[in-house]
């Protein structure tokens, strides 16, 4: 094999949000494919915000990257060489394969994808864990009606932009939160949204909450949480009797170094939260999608037509180079992105 081999491994760990430092870019050796195993060359691959919490030695739903580890991430990339009978040299796949030029993986971990069906970066995004993500809390935790009013923050995100467009399409007032007037723009006029509040905007909770509630004039029944901090603390007192909260992710919070400490500080504590979770008879349901891609097929068979048929519109944002990886996605940690942020790798 000619090919020479790079990857990002966790240099060390982050306290706060992450810097260069954190990161080391460096030539590896390519490992030969086993028994069943597959040498695949990557093309693109994902940075998603779980990847902040992979970087911190804490008690978490998944194990922390060792340091001097790859970094984990999806991506997607073209068979050099198999040892299975599922794949031959030349298919496309997606698999975990880190963050990294080349990655050997067994078979059954990877999906194969046909490139003339939907483009592969697809695969990451709109087709793929986000895109999936938005569906599924929306769909099996928020439990959308016609006529209700939802919000949802990150809006011109994978997640964010799939739930409001499915949301749309279920007959619901969609108000997406997202940061700058050019991502407002993007999610009422790509995505649909009725409305959208630049969050960046608002000094305090208190004066988003403000125009949320000029903007949600029937109150707010399902509040899809991608964010937390001042957009949690605004929507909070606007949530309608019998709502629903699916709990996505906290990304305000991802770099503050400590739960709650990045909070906008007007202080809706956790006693006035969980009180209106009482007096309002709110469901709240965290999730954590990777224990639910049994229903992975019935996404796809629902979302991927309407993709073809540009019923579904995505947005994508990608970075050039794998040795750029980290500042992408240090930037992605803070909204420097706009669309799902994916990096070309080769
Ligand atoms: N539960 C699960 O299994 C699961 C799976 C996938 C993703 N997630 C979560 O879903 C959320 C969205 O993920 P994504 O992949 O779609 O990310 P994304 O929207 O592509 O990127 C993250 C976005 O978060 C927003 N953001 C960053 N800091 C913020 C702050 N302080 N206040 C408000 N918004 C802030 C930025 O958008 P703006 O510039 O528009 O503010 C940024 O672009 C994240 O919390 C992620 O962790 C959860």
């Amino acid at each position: 094999m000619t090919e020479q081999m790079y990857r990002v491994a966790l240099a060390s760990r982050p306290t706060g949000a992450p810097g260069p430092e954190n990161f080391s870019y460096e030539a590896a050796e390519m490992p030969p494919p086993g028994d069943d195993e597959v040498l695949v060359r990557v093309h693109y691959m994902s940075l998603d915000p779980y990847m902040r919490g992979r970087m911190d030695d804490g008690a978490s739903y998944a194990a922390p990257v060792p340091v001097g580890g790859t970094m984990e991430g999806g991506a997607v990339g073209q068979v050099i060489a198999s040892n299975s009978p599922h794949f031959k040299p030349g298919d496309f796949a997606f698999g975990m394969f880190g963050w990294a030029t080349h990655a050997v993986q067994p078979a059954n971990m990877m999906r194969k994808l046909d490139p003339a069906q939907a483009p592969i970066t697809t695969a990451l995004g709109v087709l793929g864990m986000p895109g999936f993500t938005g569906w599924y809390g929306l769909t099996a935790l928020g439990k959308p009606k016609a006529g209700e009013t939802l919000v949802v923050a990150a809006a011109t995100g994978p997640v964010g932009s799939m739930v409001g467009q499915v949301a749309k399409q279920a007959g619901l007032r969609v108000v997406g939160i997202a940061g700058g007037p050019d991502k407002c723009k993007l999610a009422v006029e790509k995505f649909g949204f009725d409305a959208c509040l630049d969050h960046r905007a608002y000094d305090t909770a208190k004066a988003l909450r403000q125009d949320l509630s000029t903007a949600c004039p029937d109150g707010i029944d399902i509040y899809f949480e991608n964010v937390g901090g001042k957009v949690l603390e605004a929507v909070m007192p606007l949530m309608n009797n019998f709502g629903r909260i699916p709990i996505c992710g906290m990304i305000s919070w991802y770099n503050a170094g400590g739960l709650g400490a990045g909070a906008s500080g007007e202080g809706l504590t956790a006693p006035a939260i969980w009180r209106t979770i009482l007096v309002k008879f709110l469901s709240v349901n965290g999730f954590i999608i990777s224990n639910h891609f049994d229903q992975y097929p019935a996404f796809l068979n629902q979302v991927a037509p309407k993709l073809a048929s540009g019923d579904i519109a995505y947005l994508e944002d990608i970075a050039e180079g794998l040795e750029n990886a980290p500042a992408a996605f240090m930037s992605m940690l803070t909204g420097g992105n706009t669309g799902k942020q994916i990096v070309k790798v080769i």
